[in-house]
């Protein structure tokens, strides 16, 4: 079974990131053959600056592998190594409705907050069923915001089947829904473009202070909280504290008798635990750039291998061969 899945290098990656995308990845690389990639012609369609992609993507790399990703299991390559994905997107885009575009809410949302759209923009979920399909691509796993576009690409690889014959295999998204959303600080989904993010690899003494900088209502610590559960420190907490540890901390905000400001140092300090054996791996990952150099070019060369099978199917199948 192929499992495939793309991460932007569009900012730093945030615990959103690392529970709705990196830590499903890293466990299911036990249960079939991961690809895994930095997307970063995806990156282009929001972010026009140069050295920061380079160092996004390196930054990426580093944040992957520091997070379990082995390239033993699972092939990690940068998606710009293979620009046979914009071939088969030129291929794929012909047979796309552009009314199956217009209903896209990543651009819906993008353009209603008043990001003027580019074609890239538009495009962005043909690359992306170009990104699934090139290696016939069984399992996607993703968070909820993405799950209209691996629709989006099931719709496209059927209409290719019809239209040309059997060519590509129809994925499945896989959401993990106790996750399915983490709350960023202000309660929204947390996200690098709304500025509301815990990053995964944050400096100490800057991450505290978010943490500490939660804003809650003007209840006395005293006072019972029935809502205890959809307090976003406790969300949080769930996520990086072991169960039963964040369920006493539920129990007594619900009971009455925790202040904010105690449970925001909980959720600190369980926050930086958590992170502290992956922290000190990307710090050694680091200081050897040589290696991470390696692993994405041979990644970028066993991806090929497939892509080329699959491009070269769907090429005859259209008439292009
Ligand atoms: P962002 O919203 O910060 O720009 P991306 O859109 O680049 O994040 O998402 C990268 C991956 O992380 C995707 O698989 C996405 O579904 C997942 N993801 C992003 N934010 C969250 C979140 N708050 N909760 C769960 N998963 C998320
Ligand atoms: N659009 C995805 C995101 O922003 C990234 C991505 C690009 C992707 N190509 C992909 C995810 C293919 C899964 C499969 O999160």
């Amino acid at each position: 079974m192929r499992i495939l899945t793309g991460i932007q290098p569009s900012g730093t990656l945030h615990i959103g990131n690392y529970f709705g995308a990196i830590k499903p990845a890293v466990e299911l690389q036990e249960r079939g053959e991961p690809f895994y990639f930095i997307a970063d012609y995806h990156s282009m369609t929001t972010l026009t600056d140069a050295d920061q992609r380079r160092q996004n993507t390196l930054n990426v790399a580093l944040d992957f592998l520091a997070c379990g990703l082995d390239p033993k299991k699972s092939v990690f390559w940068r998606q710009s190594d293979l620009a046979e994905v914009c071939e088969l997107q030129w291929i794929l885009g012909s047979l796309t409705p552009m009314g199956l575009l217009e209903r896209a809410h990543s651009y819906k949302d993008k353009t209603a907050k008043g990001i003027s759209p580019n074609f890239g923009l538009f495009a962005y979920p043909v690359l992306m069923a170009a990104d699934i399909l090139l290696y016939d691509t069984n399992l996607v796993p993703v968070g909820r915001d993405q799950k209209q576009h691996v629709e989006m690409t099931r719709d496209i690889a059927i209409k290719f089947n019809q239209t040309y014959g059997e060519t590509f295999v129809i994925p499945e998204p896989e959401i993990r829904e106790e996750v399915a959303v983490v709350p960023g600080l202000d309660g929204q989904k947390m996200s690098k473009s709304y500025g509301n993010t815990v990053d995964i690899f944050g400096d100490e003494k800057a991450t505290r202070k978010k943490i500490m900088g939660i804003v809650m209502d003007s209840r006395t610590p005293a006072e019972p909280k029935p809502d205890a559960d959809k307090n976003i420190a406790i969300q949080l907490l769930k996520l990086v504290a072991p169960a039963n540890v964040a369920q006493e901390f539920e129990d007594r905000l619900r009971a009455g008798g925790l202040g904010y400001g105690d449970l925001k140092k909980a959720l600190f300090e369980h926050y930086w635990n958590y992170f502290s054996g992956p922290r000190q791996r990307r710090a050694e990952l680091a200081a050897n750039l040589d290696y991470v150099n390696q692993v994405l070019n041979d990644g970028a060369a066993r991806a090929r291998e497939k892509a080329q099978v699959v491009l070269t199917r769907a090429r005859k199948a259209c008439g292009l061969q």
